[in-house]
């Protein structure tokens, strides 16, 4: 089966109701990045942290994946997928994508404030809160990657990518590095598609954009692969 791997962000889940970062009305419009989404938040007001995560745990509770989740996993048919997301929501998985990298962490996971890869919790869409601790008494925090904190999963997102016969990138501006540095691993010649409504340039190599929403853009994208394949 040939390999294909999707690079996807927040705009694959905006159709489900899910905000994205940088769009007009995005997440980012409520919150300074650095409050919520930076290690020294984290440092500065714990609180504020667990509570922005608590909200958006509670709020990926009732989301479901829209058809652009459901068409990447029905590709596993035709198919070795593998999705590599910046995305923390657990929609992919809802839609029965079976191997998902998360780049930048896991909603419904928690961890010991003072290690990146061990004591992971899968807590659903409970609240966590300041003094919920480890065994050790170490408070959790979301396991969620801040800026200003490594991102361990590129290494098995790199692999993934080098190895592709065909890559997606779909619903992201690729703004945010290292996730955004990944099509330069993909092998040369290796055909790339791009899913946004948006004009995006990534000047690489032989790429076609679908300027469409990930809905509408993934039914086109399964057209394209599935007939050529036949
Ligand atoms: N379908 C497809 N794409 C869409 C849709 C849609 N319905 N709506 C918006 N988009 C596109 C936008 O045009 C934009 O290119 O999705 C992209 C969203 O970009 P961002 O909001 O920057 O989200 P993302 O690229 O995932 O951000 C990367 O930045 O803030 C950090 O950690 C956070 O993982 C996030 C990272």
């Amino acid at each position: 089966m040939k390999k294909l791997v999707v690079l996807s962000g927040a705009g694959v889940s905006a159709e489900s109701g899910i905000k994205t970062f940088r769009d007009s009305d995005g997440l980012w419009e409520n919150y300074n990045v650095r409050d919520v989404a930076d290690i020294e938040g984290w440092t500065r007001n714990k609180k504020l942290m667990l509570d922005f995560y608590n909200e958006r745990r509670r709020q990926l509770k009732d989301s479901r994946p829209n058809r652009a989740h459901e068409i990447i996993a029905e590709l596993e048919r035709w198919f070795d997928v593998t999705v590599v997301t910046q995305n923390v929501d657990n929609l992919h998985e809802k839609a029965g994508s079976s191997k998902v990298i998360h780049l930048h962490g896991e909603l419904t996971k928690i961890r010991p404030e003072d290690r990146d890869d061990s004591g992971i919790v899968d807590i659903g869409y409970r609240e966590v809160n300041l003094g919920e601790t480890d065994y050790r008494g170490v408070q959790m925090r979301p396991h969620i990657v801040w800026f200003g904190e490594a991102v361990p999963m590129m290494t098995p997102a790199i692999e993934a990518v080098s190895k592709a016969d065909i890559f997606l990138i779909i619903g992201t501006s690729l703004n945010v590095y290292p996730a955004a540095g990944l099509f330069h691993y993909v092998s040369y010649g290796i055909p790339i598609y791009l899913i946004d409504p948006q004009p995006i340039s990534i000047g690489y190599g032989n790429f076609v954009q679908i300027r469409e929403k990930a809905t509408e853009g993934m039914r086109r994208l399964k057209e394209i692969l599935i007939e050529n394949k036949q």
